[in-house]
């Protein structure tokens, strides 16, 4: 695969698994831009080298991400392919959430994709084609206990793939990508709330019908798939990178 010359943006790229497509994207030489909140995305550019650039940009706010679009367009050129990773958890049920928290995982997760697609897609246009990867989560499908904005936020994802999927066909295509659990610093922080973390990162790996949680690397050589052409074929839809989570029927045995 390779993304020579080609604009690639990665929101939430300075860690975890948009840190992974950062490196995967850059390796198959891509120019990668890398949207964060975090300034490791600088230290993250500043070791890849010149194909690498970080802005600080918080891709829930309107102003920041057409400011941060219209730098790329301006001097940079058309974006081919972005990566709607940027994400945060939060750990409540629909009664007790509060509107600021509810809000707040809806900018980050669901309106993010939706201002970075705004103003990334009349750029693909004008490139000619172009990609819009959102990377949802299993919970699109299934969810865990108290994890009501979350699972909400990324269900909503699905429609938001299948929107852009079907208003920008056939120069633009949509993919939706949902992981199972990954190891990256959004799982360590949240077994860290747990007195004991090393039980429930044994529950995660146990939920999965592979034995082992999965890798931002994994993830994004999967996402990578699906921005190439050689994934020409492939708008609309959710792919799960799961390890079998939520396939087997609770209670039954496997051995
Ligand atoms: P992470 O917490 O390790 O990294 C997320 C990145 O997003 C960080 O660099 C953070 O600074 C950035 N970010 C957060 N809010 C932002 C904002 N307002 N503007 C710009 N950047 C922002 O998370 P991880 O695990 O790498 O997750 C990436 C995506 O994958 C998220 O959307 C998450 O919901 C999803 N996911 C993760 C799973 C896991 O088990 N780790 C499982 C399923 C989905």
């Amino acid at each position: 695969m390779s993304f020579k010359d080609k604009i690639v943006v990665v929101t939430g790229g300075a860690k975890g698994i948009g840190g992974a497509c950062v490196e995967v994207f850059h390796a198959a030489e891509a120019n990668v831009i890398i949207l964060d909140i975090d300034t490791n995305g600088q230290k993250l550019a500043k070791k890849l080298g010149e194909k690498a650039l970080y802005l600080n940009c918080d891709v829930s706010k309107e102003k920041q991400v057409k400011d941060a679009f219209e730098k790329l367009n301006n001097q940079y050129g058309d974006i081919e392919v972005l990566v709607n990773n940027a994400g945060i958890q939060r750990y409540t049920t629909g009664t007790d959430t509060s509107e600021e928290e509810w809000d707040m995982v809806m900018n980050v997760n669901l309106k993010s994709a939706f201002l970075c697609a705004k103003y990334a897609i009349p750029s693909m246009l004008k490139n000619g084609k172009g990609c819009v990867i959102n990377v949802a989560s299993v919970q699109s499908f299934i969810s865990q206990k108290n994890v009501a904005p979350y699972t909400t936020s990324k269900t909503a994802l699905l429609g938001l793939t299948r929107s852009i999927a079907v208003d920008y066909a056939p120069r633009i295509r949509s993919v939706a990508v949902c992981p199972g659990t990954i190891d990256t610093p959004m799982l360590r922080d949240a077994i860290q709330l747990s007195p004991n973390p090393d039980d429930v990162f044994q529950e995660c790996v146990d939920m999965h019908l592979t034995e082992r949680v999965g890798n931002s690397i994994e993830v994004a050589e999967l996402i990578a798939y699906l921005a190439s052409d050689k994934a020409g074929f492939i708008t609309g839809q959710a792919i799960r990178i799961d390890g079998g989570l939520g396939v087997s029927i609770p209670g039954s045995k496997r051995d």
